[in-house]
């Protein structure tokens, strides 16, 4: 192990300290070796942003920096630990992707505590974090395991290799359905519903008024010809032509607004969003299935590499591969709107029950309130980082030679100079984009795949 580093991690193991800042909740998180969480600090700015109707980079800033401090100050303050210098092995920071304002916040304060304590800075991908968050609370997910990531500002699939490996399978072309969900949410004035629809995000309050739905009545988000990129044989996906429906029922929602009548309103609202729920995941799931197609039918022959290892606990967290390349598979959901407990039971139910029958698949999503952003998924992260290039004895302090932007962004940095070198990166591929030749594997769905159908009555 690398002396330098193995200096830093005391009798009780690493402490990774994680800082978020992409969008807008300010996140700090300790973490131990152990798994310990020693303490997950979040400053969110829904509130603000709820009234601003919407989230303007700027004022994302000002709240990010007004926050950072006192949050870092909270988390460290819950951990316990003595202090930083003696402590803290590593800090972790989102650095991408996200929005570029609010990502310099967080980098710029990481890179301000890890050269004041000379701490490794590590600088980490957003998505990623959502993807292995997961893993923190379940180590019986085993590597290579198919993400779906859903939030405010992605939605995309990717097949994760390994922590520090991931293959981009399809991805949103427009809005993400967190961004859909806000909008629809704010277009129906839900906020102004009051407690607690004016303290939620949009998509927690369309999950809530959903549970009013009491028959299927609003089937015009769904049907064969309005579902997105139905017929499409990629695993992209698309959600901004949903809005264009709500042109139909607006004048309802309108109305009832002006008249008062509360419970019909409630009654009115509950059978938009318990439609428009399912309509993103007949969508969301149909492009699931593709992805997993994909996998079994090509993916796994082109890439025996991932299954070489029959173990790949080197990091020391029980986290382990397949062994081999047969059917067995584990999907993760992640991300902001994995929080919505219909969408993550609904595709639990449709995996269990079909899915080519006989084949193994297993669900797993992390619990609600690490779904959305926080500083533990970026602590995480940075931990399985940090062990990997603790035991690999790579730390490039030693190495002398500055290294690429490239490497710098999937390294753990030592060196003071190279840390000035770490920047935002607003866009961000999650990994190997693979999209075009998922795209020329050109397979259809088996003719039985009645799935949207099935979701629709
Ligand atoms: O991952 P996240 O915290 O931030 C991004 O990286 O974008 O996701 C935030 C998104 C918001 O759009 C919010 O409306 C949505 O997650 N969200 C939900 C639920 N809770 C939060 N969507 C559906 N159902 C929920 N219960
Ligand atoms: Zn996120």
């Amino acid at each position: 192990m690398d002396q330098n580093i193995r200096n830093l991690i005391s009798a009780h193991g690493a402490h990774v300290l994680g800082i978020e800042t992409s969008c807008d909740d300010t996140g700090v998180a300790i973490l131990r070796q152990d798994g310990q969480i020693l303490s997950n600090c979040v400053n969110s700015q829904l509130r603000q942003h709820l009234s601003h109707g919407g989230i303007i980079p700027m004022v994302a800033k000002e709240y990010h920096v007004n926050n950072i401090d006192r949050v870092a100050k909270e988390a460290f303050e819950k951990s316990k630990l003595e202090s930083v210098a003696k402590n803290i092995s590593a800090i972790a920071v989102t650095n991408r992707p996200g929005l570029d304002y609010s990502l310099q916040v967080g980098v710029n304060y990481a890179k301000h505590l890890a050269k004041k304590y000379s701490k490794p800075l590590i600088p980490i991908h957003h998505m990623q974090a959502h993807a292995l968050m997961p893993l923190l609370e379940n180590r019986s997910i085993r590597f290579p395991f198919l993400a779906l990531l859903i939030s405010g500002g992605h939605s995309l699939l990717a097949i994760c290799e390994r922590y520090n490996k991931f293959h981009l399978i399809g991805q949103s072309q427009d809005d993400a359905p967190g961004e859909l969900l806000d909008k629809v949410a704010r277009r129906t004035r839900l906020r102004n519903l009051g407690p607690p629809f004016d303290r939620i995000s949009g998509g927690a309050a369309i999950e809530l008024l959903a549970k009013r739905e009491t028959a299927n009545r609003f089937k015009y988000f769904i049907n064969e010809r309005t579902i997105p990129m139905m017929r499409v044989k990629t695993c992209n996906m698309s959600f901004a032509g949903y809005r264009g429906n709500l042109d139909k029922i607006m004048p309802t929602i309108d109305e009832l607004w002006l008249r008062g009548n509360r419970e019909k309103l409630l009654d009115e609202l509950g059978h938009l969003c318990g439609s428009l729920q399912r309509a993103i995941l007949a969508q969301v799931f149909r492009k699931l299935y593709r992805a997993l197609m994909y996998y079994r039918m090509h993916w796994r022959y082109n890439n025996p590499q991932a299954f070489q290892t029959t173990s790949d606990d080197h990091l020391g967290f029980g986290i382990m591969k397949f062994e081999d390349s047969e059917d067995w598979l584990d999907i993760v959901v992640s991300g902001g709107v994995a929080a919505n407990g219909y969408l993550l039971d609904k595709i639990r139910e449709c995996c269990a029950t079909d899915i080519e029958s006989s084949k193994p698949v297993n669900v797993y999503a992390p619990s609600k309130s690490l779904c959305s952003d926080n500083g533990l998924m970026i602590a995480w992260n940075g931990m399985m980082r940090y062990m990997d290039h603790a035991q690999t004895n790579i730390c490039d302090k030693d190495k002398g030679s500055l290294q690429s932007r490239k490497d710098l962004n999937e390294t753990v940095i030592c060196n003071s100079d190279e840390m000035g070198r770490v920047n935002s990166l607003p866009v961000c591929s999650i990994g190997l984009d693979l999209i075009k030749i998922v795209e020329k594997a050109d397979f259809k769905l088996p003719k039985s795949y009645n799935k949207e159908l099935k979701l629709m009555s």
